[in-house]
C-alpha cells in the first residue's frame, strides 16, 4: 500500500463524518485533496453541504469537483473542518503549513466545532518538532520578524520565490529541539509582523491516520 493510498484511506474515513446540511472547512495539500475528492463523490451521490476552503488551490479544486464553496469571511462557526498535517503526535499536537496555508488553516480550524487531521502513517511522530515550522510574515517586517524568530532559537529560511494567498512571506523555522511547544507558540504569536504559525496545539479534536492500509482514529 503506497503513501498516497494511505492518505486516501485516511481522507475517506474522515469524510464519513460529514452529514447533510453541514458547513465544512476544507484543508490544503495532497491529503486534503483526497478529502475534497471523497466529499465530491458524496455530493454527487446526494449529500448537501456547503464548504469553505483554506487556500485558493483548494477553492479551485472543490469548485471544479462540484462542491459549493462559500466565502469563509461570512462564517463565524463551521460544523467540521478536515485538513492534513506535516507532523502529529498522540497528544494531537500538530505541525502544519508545509503548503503555506497555515494562517487560513488556523482560522478555519479554530472556527470549526470539530477539527480533524488526516494523514498517512509517516506523519505520526512521538513528539512534534522535527518538521520545519512555517511562520507567515508580513513583508514590511521581514528582517525584524526573522531576527525575533532567531532569538527564539530557530534557523530561519525565507521560502524562496513564494507568496502566501494573503500576499505574505513564509519563514521556515528549524529548531534543534522543540522542548515547550505551547511556550513557543505563544512567543511566536507575540512577534509583531508574525501573522500566524503552523503549531496547532489546541485545535485538533481527532486524527485519522492510515498506515499499511489500516486507518486508526486518535482522539474523540
Ligand atoms: C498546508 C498544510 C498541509 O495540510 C500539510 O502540509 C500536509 O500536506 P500534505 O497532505 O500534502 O502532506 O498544512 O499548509
Amino acid at each position: 500500500m503506497s503513501v498516497e493510498d494511505n492518505k486516501r484511506l485516511a481522507a475517506e474515513a474522515a469524510v464519513q463524518e460529514v452529514r447533510d446540511g453541514m458547513v465544512v472547512g476544507l484543508g490544503t495539500g495532497s491529503t486534503a485533496a483526497f478529502a475534497i475528492a471523497a466529499l465530491s463523490h458524496r455530493c454527487a451521490a446526494g449529500l448537501r453541504i456547503e464548504a469553505v476552503a483554506t487556500s485558493e488551490a483548494s477553492t479551485a479544486a472543490a469548485s471544479a469537483s462540484g462542491i459549493i464553496v462559500r466565502d469563509f469571511a461570512d462564517f463565524a462557526t463551521l460544523d467540521l473542518a478536515i485538513d492534513g498535517a506535516d507532523e502529529i503526535d498522540s497528544r494531537l499536537w500538530a505541525v502544519k503549513g508545509a503548503g503555506g496555508a497555515m494562517l487560513r488553516e488556523k482560522a478555519v480550524a479554530a472556527a470549526a466545532r470539530r477539527f480533524i487531521v488526516i494523514a498517512d502513517g509517516s506523519k505520526l511522530v512521538q513528539a512534534i518538532g522535527a518538521a520545519k515550522l512555517p511562520v507567515e510574515v508580513l513583508p514590511f517586517a521581514r528582517a525584524f520578524a526573522v531576527a525575533q524568530l532567531e532569538n527564539l532559537g530557530a534557523a530561519v529560511t525565507i521560502r524562496p520565490s513564494y507568496c502566501t494567498d494573503n500576499g505574505n512571506l513564509v519563514a521556515d523555522c528549524r529548531f534543534n529541539a522543540m522542548t515547550d511547544p505551547p511556550a513557543l507558540a505563544a512567543a511566536i504569536a507575540a512577534i509583531p509582523g508574525a501573522l500566524g504559525h503552523g503549531l496547532f496545539l489546541d485545535e485538533v479534536d481527532a486524527a485519522y491516520i492510515a498506515a499499511d492500509g489500516v486507518t486508526t482514529r486518535l482522539g474523540r
